[in-house]
This record gives C-alpha cells, sequence and structure tokens, in this order.
C-alpha cells in the first residue's frame, strides 16, 4: 500500500456560466480513463475536478438570472456534480473556488508575491474579453475596429467575442522577469507539453515576442478573492483558478498530507489547446515565484467541433452528454469521445458516425465475440472452459503473438494518452480474435470427436482472449468491462499489470447463458434521432409532424422561465428608421435614428451591417426595439436602445418589422 506511486491528475475547472456539453465531457472522461488506468497499474491516484466559479462572466449571468452570484454558482454546482455521477467519473475531489479554504489560500499566495515584489501596483490600460476573461493585446486581436483618423476603438478577439477598453489602477504579475527560466525549463524538460510541437508554439508565439507582465487584479467589478491589502481590488480569476490544483491538495492549509505525497508524485494536468498559454505560462512561473516543484506533464488536446464549426445554441448543434446516455447508455459514449478524437487536433462529432460505431465495432466486433465464445463454451462444453494450452491448432501462435504485441502497444499509448490508438490496438485483436473463429470452424471441430482437444484449444484462446480485451477497456467502459468479466465467469478479478493471453485461470464456467451488451440500433431511425435532439430544424420539423399534445409539450427554452413582472420591466415599442449609415471602422455596426414616438429621435447601434447590404432599404420602415435598455458605448458611440431580429439557424439575423399603419412609439407587449 505505501510504496505505491502517486500520481495526481486534474481536469481544468469548468466555467459554470452554462450547461456543460460533450466537449467539457470529452476533458473529464479523459482524465477519469487515466485515473482509472494508473489505479489499474497500482499508482496511488488522486483524480481532481470543479468548478471555477468567480469573475465578471459569472456576476453578469447571476444579474441576468436576477440571483446573487453565489446562488448562481451553488444552483450550477449541482447540476455539474450529478452530470460528472452520471458519466461515473471517478474523481476524487471537487474543488469550488468559492471554497473558504481556496479563497484564503489565494489571498495569502497574492500578499506573499506583493511583499517579495514579484507582484507590484500599476496603470492596467488594454483590450480585455469578458467572455473569455482574458486580456488581449492589439495585435492578438482577430478584428479591429477605427475610427475616421485610424484610432483603434474596438475589436473581435480570436474568440469571436468582442472586446472592450479598460483602464484602471491594477496589480501586475512579473512574468518578464522569469522568462528566460522558463525557456530553461522548456529546454530541459522537452515532453512537458504534449503533443509534441505546442511547446514550440507556445515559444514562438508568446515567449519570443516578449513576455509582458500579466495584469491580475480588477476594480471594475466585485465578484472574485479581495486583495487583503486593497480591498478594492479583486484577484484575477485565472490566478485564483490556477492555485486550485495545489489548494486541492492542502497547499498553505494544516492539514498538507496530500500536498507532501501527490505534489511530489507525478503531476499531470490536461487541458484544452485554447488554455493551454494560462498552464505553460502563468502556472509554472506562478510555482517558480513560490519555490514549488513544476508539473510533469500538460496535456493539451483539440476540441470536438460539429460538421458546421463550433457548438453553439443558435447553429442548433449543441450536443448535451445526457441525452446519449439515456438512449444509448454510458459505455457507447465514453468509448466514442475517446475513440474519435484524434491526438493534437480537432475532431468532428457526427451522429452517423456516433451511431456507426455503436453498430460495427461496439455490437458487431465486440458483442458477437462475446456472444458468439459464451454460446460455444455453452454447447460445447456444458459451460466449462477449457484449460489453456498453447500452440495447439495452426492459429494460435499467431492470435497470441498479435494480443502480445498490441497489449505493448496499449500500455505504450495509454502511457502517451493516445487513446484513439489504444483502443485501436484492443480492436485489432477484437478483429484478429474473430478472424481465428472463421479459420478455426469450431462448428466444423465439433463434429468429429478427434478434433476435441483442437475445440477446446480454440474455445480456452477466446476466452482469453476476451479477458485480455475486458481488462484493456476496463477503463473507459466500466459496466461492459465488468459484463464481459462476470459472462466469462470471473466476475472482479482483474489484474491489468500481470495481463497476457495465457492467464487465464483454470476451471471457470461461463454464464448459462450471454446477455448482449450492445443492441443493434436503426442508423436512420438513430441519426434522426440525435439530429432531433441537437436542435436540428429540419428535423425537429419532421418530428413536429406527430400528434401534438398541448398539456404535455415539453418547451426546450434555452433561458430560466421568468415571471411575468419580469418580463414587463422590458419596453419595446415601435420605431421608425429616419436614417441609416454604415459605421466607419466596422463591418457589422449600423447606425440608426429612430423615431420611437417620444419627441426625440434616438440612436440605436446594431450589428446586423453584414444581413443588410444595401441597408438604405430599411429607411422608413418600423422596426421593433427595446427602449428602456441602459444606453451603453460601442465604437465610441452611444447606443440608446436594441432592435429586435431573429435568428436563422445559420445565423443571419432579419429585423422584426410592424406595419406601416402602426404609429410610432407603440408599445408592443
Ligand atoms: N475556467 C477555465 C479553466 C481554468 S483551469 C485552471 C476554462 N473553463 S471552460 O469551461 O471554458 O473550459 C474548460 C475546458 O473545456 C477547456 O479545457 C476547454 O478546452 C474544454 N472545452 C470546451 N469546449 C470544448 C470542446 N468543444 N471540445 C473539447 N474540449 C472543449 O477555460
Amino acid at each position: 500500500m505505501t510504496n505505491k506511486k502517486p500520481f495526481y491528475i486534474t481536469t481544468p475547472i469548468y466555467y459554470p456560466s452554462g450547461k456543460l456539453h460533450i466537449g467539457s465531457a470529452y476533458t473529464t472522461i479523459a482524465c477519469d480513463v487515466l485515473a482509472r488506468y494508473k489505479r489499474m497499474m497500482n499508482y496511488d491516484v488522486f483524480y481532481l475536478t470543479g468548478l471555477d466559479e468567480h469573475g465578471q462572466k459569472i456576476q453578469s449571468k447571476a444579474e441576468e438570472a436576477g440571483i446573487t452570484p453565489q446562488e448562481y454558482v451553488d444552483d450550477m454546482a449541482v447540476g455539474v456534480k450529478e452530470l460528472w455521477k452520471l458519466l461515473d467519473i471517478s474523481y476524487d475531489k471537487f474543488i469550488r473556488t468559492t471554497d473558504d479554504y481556496h479563497e484564503e489560500v489565494v489571498a495569502a499566495v497574492f500578499e506573499r508575491l506583493l511583499e517579495q515584489d514579484d507582484i507590484y501596483l500599476g496603470e492596467y490600460a488594454g483590450w480585455y474579453s469578458v467572455s473569455d476573461e482574458e486580456f488581449f493585446t492589439e495585435s492578438q486581436l482577430e478584428e479591429i475596429f477605427r475610427d475616421e483618423n485610424g484610432k483603434v476603438i474596438g475589436g473581435i478577439a480570436p474568440s469571436g467575442h468582442e472586446v472592450e477598453w479598460v483602464s484602471e489602477e491594477s496589480y501586475f504579475l512579473r512574468l518578464g522577469k522569469y522568462a528566460d527560466k522558463l525557456l530553461d525549463f522548456f529546454r530541459t524538460h522537452p515532453d512537458f507539453i504534449q503533443p509534441d510541437g505546442r511547446m514550440n508554439e507556445i515559444i514562438k508565439n508568446f515567449i519570443e515576442p516578449g513576455l509582458e507582465d500579466l495584469a491580475v487584479s480588477r476594480t471594475s467589478f466585485t465578484w472574485g478573492v479581495k486583495v487583503p491589502s486593497d480591498p478594492k481590488h479583486v484577484v484575477y480569476v485565472w490566478i485564483d483558478a490556477l492555485l486550485n490544483y495545489a489548494t486541492a491538495l492542502g497547499y498553505g492549509q494544516k492539514n498538507h498530507a496530500n500536498f507532501d505525497k501527490f505534489w511530489q508524485g507525478t503531476v499531470y494536468h490536461m487541458v484544452g489547446k485554447d488554455i493551454l498559454r494560462f498552464h505553460s505560462i502563468y502556472w509554472p512561473i506562478m510555482l517558480m515565484m513560490l519555490d514549488m516543484k513544476l508539473p510533469d506533464r500538460l496535456i493539451a488536446h483539440g476540441w470536438f467541433v460539429m460538421k458546421d464549426g463550433k457548438m453553439s445554441k443558435s447553429k442548433g448543434n449543441v450536443v448535451y452528454p445526457e441525452m446519449l446516455v439515456e438512449r444509448y447508455g454510458l459505455d457507447a459514449l465514453r468509448y466514442y469521445l475517446m475513440r474519435s478524437l484524434p491526438v493534437g487536433s480537432d475532431g468532428t462529432f457526427t451522429p452517423e458516425d456516433y451511431v456507426g460505431r455503436i453498430n460495427y465495432e461496439l455490437a458487431n466486433d465486440l458483442g458477437n465475440l462475446l456472444n458468439r465464445t459464451v454460446a460455444m463454451i455453452n454447447k460445447y462444453f456444458a459451460g466449462n472452459i477449457p484449460a489453456y494450452a498453447e500452440n495447439v491448432t495452426d492459429f494460435d501462435a499467431d492470435l497470441a503473438a498479435t494480443v502480445a504485441e498490441n497489449l505493448t502497444e496499449y500500455h505504450k499509448q495509454m502511457d502517451a494518452v493516445d487513446y484513439p490508438r489504444a483502443l485501436e490496438a484492443v480492436w485489432n485483436i477484437i478483429s484478429r480474435t474473430n478472424k481465428y473463429i472463421d479459420e478455426t470452424s469450431p462448428w466444423v471441430l465439433a463434429k468429429e470427436e478427434t478434433d476435441r482437444d483442437h475445440l477446446a484449444a480454440v474455445m480456452a484462446h477466446l476466452a482469453a482472449s476476451l479477458r485480455v480485451v475486458a481488462h484493456l477497456i476496463q477503463p473507459f467502459m466500466m459496466t461492459t468491462s465488468n459484463a464481459i468479466m462476470e459472462q466469462l465467469g470471473l466476475a472482479g478479478q482483474f489484474d491489468l499489470e500481470n495481463l497476457k493471453l495465457s492467464g487465464l485461470p483454470a476451471g471457470v464456467k461461463v454464464a448459462a447463458k450471454g446477455t448482449p451488451i450492445f443492441p443493434r440500433l436503426d442508423m436512420n431511425d438513430e441519426i434522426a434521432y440525435i439530429k432531433e435532439q441537437m436542435g436540428d430544424s429540419a428535423a425537429v420539423a419532421q418530428a413536429d409532424k406527430k400528434e401534438w399534445d398541448p398539456n404535455a409539450v415539453e418547451l426546450k427554452n434555452e433561458k430560466k422561465a421568468i415571471k411575468f413582472e419580469d418580463f414587463d420591466k422590458v419596453e419595446i415599442r415601435v420605431a421608425e428608421v429616419k436614417e441609416v449609415t454604415k459605421v466607419k471602422g466596422s463591418d457589422k455596426l449600423l447606425q440608426f435614428r429612430l423615431d420611437a414616438g417620444d419627441g426625440n429621435d434616438r440612436q440605436i447601434l446594431s450589428g446586423i451591417a453584414k444581413f443588410y447590404p444595401n441597408e438604405q432599404e430599411l429607411v422608413g420602415q418600423k422596426l421593433q426595439i427595446i427602449a428602456n435598455l441602459k444606453p451603453r458605448k460601442m465604437m465610441g458611440l452611444v447606443s440608446q436602445g436594441m432592435i429586435l431580429s431573429a435568428e436563422h439557424a445559420d445565423g443571419r439575423l432579419t429585423v422584426l418589422t410592424v406595419d406601416a399603419a402602426v404609429p410610432n412609439g407603440s408599445q408592443i407587449g
């Protein structure tokens, strides 16, 4: 027990700003697979996941919902924990950055860095994206808006979110001072960032151009850890968040036994490619400042995307894990996600692929192999698995070699955290074993008493091979793996460390009747079902043709239901377009002068320029506007309201017009 090697694996902590989709489920399952694999390989594993609950984005979400940020994150945390339970995530700890112990250590670390002059007070002026909780330099912006004099007045971050100019007193982390030390670390630890190649990208894109000090406090909102010596500042959410990996183990607290053990052991952080920069630059430098050991590995994975790009509600292409688990079971989801995302690049989720893999790889290749094997052992040997003996039939040696080879390959790929390749190795064994049945034709051997030895060898090889497969898929598909072991009469008898084909115990009896582990699916029906669940409009239209029962309709609203009083606060009015012009420097915005019947024309900016290349066609039209929205500045111009438009599935917008006979200023509602 005591000489087990400690192994620490972490997921990123998720923003609880919306329902988690299969993308977040991917990372969490990927870490779970590694945790389970290492446990089976006799490591002492600590698996951490949790939530990143501070920051401006969460504060705004809570405001939108009309509740306090704490109420908001408490509510979201319940849902996330339920999801991890559904996905059978074997985490050892679930951290929330609003946990007291975490907040206390974040505050103390900030003060310590301030004292040792790794943090200093300065003035921050730059572009900030609230959605990304990230600062950008001008050169990092995807699109830049300028005024007529060429001055930059706004822009779009690489994520597609708008940035705003933030100018405030801020504390800074002296990243620059540690750049050389970080480069040295990279050079002496070439495997630090996986997959290979990502380290060079980080060096080229962020370190070589010069590492600027990082603004690490904000004064424009309050939802965060307050700086004890200067409480109008809250600690920048990324500094707060990164520290979770240490505080969760007890760092800086009375009980730090886990920290002493696991931080000194092997430490792996798994992250999406979009947040590698934070983990490969800010986090190591923070650790250097705190005189702490650096992690052993950062594993950066790509994204699950859809055929039409990133998942987004407005495109109607978001896939939530709950629906897939409910319909096809957990193992199918875990298998699909782990098998389909190639290391180092993005992967595309398609319903066709999902149903196809279940049918071909799980039901056909694996399910049939188990069924046939159990049925034959029952039929020919009254359920008793014959003792394993080597080289009886002409095909035994080749099967054994394939198993041995792929077993080595599997461990190699699991160590490299390359799951698609590890599973490919398992499926090589499965295919080879299926072929072995065809080659040996047991039903022919069964006809001759003289072939009894051969038949026995074949049955033993089939059972032995399935035993190996059950071990290898255990970290990925627990239920299926357990079911195979059970049907083989080997329930719970796992020993991955010493696994070999010849390790099949003697005197074992298979289940009297095999039960199919994966049902075969009707491709067309199931593809249509998934599409419908994704909100695909064509599929939904098809489904709508079914009989309509108004009392049993379940509304699929994206936002929480609100009370009538809340709706009543919104003032929607009819406003006539008097003038419209393109905003210089922006290909998105149109500037409107509108008559909303209140005597004063008002100005509204609307991001619909792309959809109205002949914007003058809008002059004279009567539109619907939200008249009591707080005025806000965009591109240096005040916008006094919002023009309502409808969003098509492809993201196009069409403004909502009303009949010309309706007087300007009429209230809608
Ligand atoms: N809160 C930060 C992480 C702080 S860690 C100290 C954050 N949260 S997040 O919720 O936005 O993203 C969490 C993880 O989910 C990231 O690793 C991100 O790459 C991953 N994914 C989000 N969408 C994804 C896909 N569509 N596919 C795969 N992973 C994706 O960033």
